[in-house]
């Protein structure tokens, strides 16, 4: 695992959403086969989301031979406002995804336990193998955020989720922050499975979390780490230190 994490600097949240369309583009071009894109959900990656649906973005994107997972999801039914899905579908893939390359994570199911196991089928049969190979990424992009207390998709700091290591997706019964529903998660070897992990990290209110991963403080975003590249990249507004007024 390459352990050294990019960060890139953005001006603002706009050129910071432009810039993340032309690396998963990028990604995508640079896999002619079947490519797999891991989404995130939070408001981060609203403003990618809008892009990726309009010009020139959506006509760049071969969207046939594009497969959509989400690396998290709230407990909540699919059609829940709460529901990560629920976003990326109304923000772009509805308009633009064959229906057959979405993969939502089954929230249908009893318990988040099931959810998970029937999404780690899903993600196994997807790839072609119960192991994980170095050599052969399951995704071809892994999208994250920066939660206030540091945690990323639902691994929240001092969760027993955070030391797994078999299962490639888990439940979580109590999320760290709001909305305070059970939740399902990807585990970290599944998320690190990847080409690049592209975290999008804007605005004021992510400084001071943002100052203790650049500190490699021990949180579960410092703990992501692609196998491939990991990026960050952090506007102006969410910089410590920066001059930025806001
Ligand atoms: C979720 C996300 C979560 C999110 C962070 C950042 O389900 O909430 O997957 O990990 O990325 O909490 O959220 P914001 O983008 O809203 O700040």
């Amino acid at each position: 695992m390459k352990s050294e994490r990019q960060i890139i600097r953005m001006p603002d949240a706009t050129a910071l959403a432009q810039t993340a369309a032309e690396r998963l583009i990028a990604r995508l071009e640079a896999n002619s086969d079947r490519t797999a894109v891991c989404l995130t959900g939070g408001s981060s990656p609203e403003r990618l989301y809008r892009l990726l649906a309009s010009e020139p973005y959506r006509n760049r994107i071969p969207w046939r031979r594009v497969h959509w997972f989400m690396g998290d999801e709230r407990f909540v039914p699919p059609e829940d406002f709460r529901n990560n899905m629920a976003m990326a579908r109304r923000l772009f893939l509805d308009m633009c995804a064959p229906p057959e390359n979405i993969h939502p994570i089954p929230v249908q199911a009893g318990t988040t336990r099931d959810a998970a196991r029937r999404y780690e089928i899903a993600l196994q049969t997807f790839y072609g193998s119960g192991r994980l190979d170095p050599a052969r990424p399951l995704f071809d992009l892994v999208l994250m955020g920066l939660g206030p207390d540091g945690h990323t998709a639902s691994l929240f700091p001092g969760d027993a989720a955070l030391d797994e290591r078999e299962r490639w997706v888990i439940g979580v019964a109590h999320a760290g922050v709001e909305p305070l529903v059970p939740r399902v998660t990807m585990t970290l070897p599944t998320l690190a499975s990847c080409r690049e992990m592209l975290f999008e990290v804007s605005g004021p209110d992510k400084r001071a979390i943002l100052a203790q991963v650049l500190n490699s403080d021990d949180l579960p975003a410092v703990r992501a780490r692609s196998l491939g590249d990991t990026v960050w990249l952090v506007d102006a507004a969410a910089m410590p230190g920066s001059s930025h007024d806001t």
